[in-house]
C-alpha cells in the first residue's frame, strides 16, 4: 500500500537519528532495521545490544507487528533495561505504517 508506505516514511524520521534501513544500512545509536519482521530480538551482527535485549531473544522474543507495536508503546515496560533511549510510538496507526515503510527498504 503506496499510501502506508508514505505515511511510514514520515514515522520513520522519528527513527532516523538511530536506525538505518536500506542497502547501505549500517548500525548507528541502534541496530539496523533490515529484516525486522520474524527476526530474533538482539540478533544484528555486529551491534552491541543491551544484556537485556540479548536475554529477551533468547528467551523466545521474535519481532511482530504485535511485539514492535508492544515495544515501542512502551519501551522500557516491555524490555526493562533495554537501551533505546525513546519516548515511543503510542498509535498503532504509526506503527503499522512505520513497518511498512521498513519491509518497502528490505525491512
Ligand atoms: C532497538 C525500532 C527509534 C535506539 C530497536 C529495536 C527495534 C527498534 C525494533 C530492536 C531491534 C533488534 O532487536 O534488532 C525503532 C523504531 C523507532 C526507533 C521503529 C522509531 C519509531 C529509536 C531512537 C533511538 C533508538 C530514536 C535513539 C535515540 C535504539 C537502540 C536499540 C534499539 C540503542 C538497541 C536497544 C538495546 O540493545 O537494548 N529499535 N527504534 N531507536 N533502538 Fe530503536
Amino acid at each position: 500500500d503506496p499510501a502506508l508506505v508514505a505515511a511510514g516514511e514520515k514515522v520513520f524520521k522519528k527513527c532516523k537519528a538511530c536506525h538505518q534501513v536500506g542497502e547501505d544500512a549500517k548500525n548507528r545509536v541502534g541496530p539496523v532495521l533490515n529484516g525486522l519482521i520474524g527476526r530474533q530480538a538482539g540478533t544484528v551482527d555486529g551491534f552491541k545490544y543491551s544484556k537485556s535485549m540479548i536475554q529477551h531473544g533468547e528467551d523466545g522474543l521474535v519481532w511482530t507487528e504485535e511485539t514492535v507495536e508492544a515495544y515501542l508503546a512502551d519501551p522500557k515496560g516491555y524490555i526493562p533495561k533495554n537501551k533505546m533511549s525513546f519516548a515511543g510510538l503510542k498509535d498503532p496507526e504509526d506503527v503499522k505504517a512505520v513497518l511498512a515503510y521498513i519491509e518497502s527498504q528490505g525491512g
